[in-house]
């Protein structure tokens, strides 16, 4: 599902919104030509990261699934002063992408990328206290990331879920899919879940039908 009218409007939005970096640029040339998924989230989602995570004054913010840097940098570039990003990345040939991506964009200072599987990286986080969570790695496992990072977070703290919509499939009951099926188990357990407050919108654009799940630790 996708139509020209979505590519335009994110178009637009970009042109009149986000301010033109040749170092978004570069990370994605960089990314197509190591042959890295094109995924990233869109400028204006990125930089929608940027204002969460600049509105609750996030030092310390947590990315689960860095891919070659796009997202982190939006992160990275909107903590407060001292603030440090800690981003997960599994695949190698992703890992040196993005850590090539963080020399270009200045950010080596506030940006520790960790190699490995999130789930084996994770507990070595504990006693940090998140102020700020983007979950965008391999979907099956975001029922176990979300209660890693509601662990995690200090009260108040936000945590983003890319991608749980994927076309409506979350609402179809019939997609056996391990991704359809983490995403309605992600819900299920936010809105029951004692420690958040969430909600999920919807979403369209050049990267066609998705959405966000946002939750506020309380
Ligand atoms: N957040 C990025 C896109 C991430 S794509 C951006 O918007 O710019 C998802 C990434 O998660 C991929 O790079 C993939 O290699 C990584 N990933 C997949 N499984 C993982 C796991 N178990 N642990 C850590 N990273 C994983
Ligand atoms: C896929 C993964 C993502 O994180 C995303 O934002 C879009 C697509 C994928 O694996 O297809
Ligand atoms: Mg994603």
């Amino acid at each position: 599902m996708h139509t020209p009218v979505w590519d335009a409007v994110d178009e637009f939005f970009e042109r009149t919104l986000v301010t033109p970096d040749a170092v978004f640029d570069d990370v994605l040339r960089r990314s197509e030509a190591a042959g890295l998924p094109a995924i990233s989230v869109t400028a204006s989602q990125g930089k929608l990261l940027a204002l969460l995570a600049e509105s609750i004054d996030a030092h310390h913010a947590l990315e689960i699934g860095t891919l070659g840097g796009f997202s982190a940098i939006w992160i990275a570039r909107a903590l407060a002063p001292g603030g440090r990003l800690v981003t997960i990345e599994a695949e190698p040939r992703h890992a040196v992408v993005a850590r090539e991506s963080f020399a270009r964009a200045g950010v080596l200072d506030r940006v520790d990328l960790r190699e490995g599987t999130a789930l084996d990286v994770l507990p070595g986080l504990a006693g940090t206290s998140v102020d700020f969570t983007f979950i965008d790695a391999d979907k099956p496992n975001t029922p176990a990331y979300l209660d890693w990072a509601i662990r995690l977070s200090r009260s108040g703290a936000l945590i983003v879920i890319d991608n749980v919509v994927r076309e409506g499939e979350i609402a179809d009951a019939e997609k056996g899919d391990g991704s359809a099926q983490a995403m309605r188990e992600v819900c299920e357990r936010a809105g029951k879940d004692e420690r958040i407050s969430a909600t999920a919108v919807q979403t369209v654009g050049s990267k066609g039908y998705d959405g966000f799940l946002l939750a506020r630790v309380r």
